[in-house]
């Protein structure tokens, strides 16, 4: 029996009702659910509707639902289309005819958007929490690399040497502003719809102010019309997701190159990497592979689901049904990833010499330049001479240290005989000390700054 059937002289088309139900998967709401129901209930007592009596039945019936729900015992009814109507069902078998006066003034559309804010507020705390486990993995494995010396990429080419440590940090903190994001996404939807009834408030005095503080959101919404088609914080959830993952994604891009027999700058663990069944030789890093694949997917259910929102008129549309879908299966995609991400970080094998012995010459070209500043040239005019250099040792096949100091001064007479101290990739790095920078004592500074983030 379905709770709408009064006006219907025929039950639904089977079609029809696959199509439509939404518990198979919104049954994960039962908790918030029965809890915005139990805080529901009491309201309708202050308001004078029901006794508290009355209430008191409501809330120790759902509490015993809660326990089925929990023990896995809860049994599916037909005509349980979602889990609001699963729910108040068996309410009302277990408490008989005062169950059906739980949903007076209220609607499954401001139920819905209630259950959802309180489920995503839980998951995204969660997700932070994961967020923040990998970040004190890159920041142990960073703290032991401040002096690995690798070379440091633009456009993929080989451009200036960096710490191994400045490298994995730069993750740490894109991670922050994802946490950031999370954050602020999280105090965006901690809003409370219940009492918006189906779109146009409640007639009856529910205390607004009061349902909203003890399901602990911060505020009640403004407007019942807007709040039961509220999906921001879905889409909010989804971008700061997908914008997590692209990061993420990037990690497993570096970590795939790196970890390449061409480069060798890191060896996976074999608990983090797969095989093949053709090469036996094969190590392969599938779950950077999976990372990178899982972030296509959670960019579609963000594209998605602001495909679904764009064109919905005001009020409730069952459009709004999709948000569930999408919203679970990118946490859970989420879920999945973090912990092997975390793994794989963790267990990360640094080649310190690999990274070495891949530093050339040619990462020395702009200290060249500096180094004819710090002569008194203009920097514009050293960086043509050093272009110079670079093609003068290009002719002679030689890297830009093998070229003879003499060849230098043809270039320019502003080269000294302590031109030799420029090719030295630690000192290098060394000078590279401002706020920021990928020196080691201002890595240390930036492994300062993560650590107070960190426990913050
Ligand atoms: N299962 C529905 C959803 O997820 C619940 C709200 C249904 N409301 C309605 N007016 N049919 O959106």
């Amino acid at each position: 029996m379905s709770l709408w059937g009064g006006r219907f002289s025929e039950p639904s088309d089977e079609d029809l009702r696959l199509l439509n139900d939404s518990i198979n998967f919104d049954y994960a709401l039962y908790a918030e659910d029965i809890e915005g129901s139990m805080v529901y209930a009491r309201a309708l007592a202050g308001a004078g509707v029901i006794s508290a009596d009355e209430a008191e039945t409501i809330v120790d019936g759902l509490r015993r639902a809660l326990q089925e729900f929990d023990s896995d015992s809860f049994e599916l009814a037909e005509g349980d289309e979602d889990i609001h109507t699963a729910v108040e069902r068996r309410l009302i078998e277990i408490v008989g005819d005062v169950g059906g006066k739980l949903h007076t003034g209220r609607s499954r559309n401001d139920q819905v958007a209630t259950d959802f804010r309180l489920w995503t507020m839980r998951a995204a705390d969660s997700m932070a929490e994961e967020l923040r486990q990998l970040q004190a993995e890159i920041l142990t494995v960073a703290e032991g690399h401040t002096d690995t010396v690798m070379p440091g990429y633009t456009h993929m080419q080989p451009a200036q040497p960096i710490t191994a440590a400045h490298w994995l940090l730069s993750f740490f903190w894109m991670l922050e502003r994802d946490l950031d994001r999370l954050g602020a996404a999280r105090a965006r939807m901690s809003v409370c719809p219940l009492g918006s009834g189906a779109l146009a408030g409640s007639p009856f005095a529910i205390d607004r102010q009061r349902i909203a503080a003890e399901l602990g959101f911060d505020r009640p919404s403004e407007n019942s019309l807007d709040a039961v088609s509220d999906r921001d914080f879905v889409a909010d959830m989804l971008y700061v997701i997908s914008l997590c993952a692209v990061h993420l994604s990037r990690l497993a891009e570096d970590i795939l190159i790196y970890s390449s027999a061409t480069f060798g700058f890191i060896t996976l663990d074999d608990r983090y990497s797969t095989g093949s069944s053709l090469m036996p030789q094969k190590r392969n890093a599938d779950p950077m592979e999976l990372m990178r694949g899982k972030t296509g997917r959670l960019i579609g259910n963000l594209t998605g689901f602001l495909t679904t929102l764009k064109g919905l008129p005001s009020g409730y549309n069952k459009d709004l049904q999709e948000d569930k879908e999408a919203l679970f299966d990118a946490l859970e995609t989420m879920h999945q990833l973090l912990p092997v991400v975390t793994a794989t970080v963790r267990n990360l094998q640094i080649n310190a010499e690999a990274m070495e012995s891949a530093l050339t010459d040619d990462m020395l070209a702009t200290d060249l330049a500096d180094y004819l500043v710090r002569k008194g040239l203009p920097f514009r005019q050293s960086h043509h001479i050093v272009g110079e250099v670079v093609r003068a040792a290009a002719e002679r096949r030689e890297t830009l240290s093998q070229l003879p100091q003499s060849a230098l001064r043809r270039i320019s007479a502003y080269f000294g005989d302590d031109v030799a101290e420029v090719f030295d990739f630690r000192r290098s790095i060394k000078r590279r000390d401002t706020y920021g920078g990928t020196a080691p004592k201002a890595v240390s500074a930036q492994i300062t700054q993560a650590k107070a983030r960190l426990n913050s």
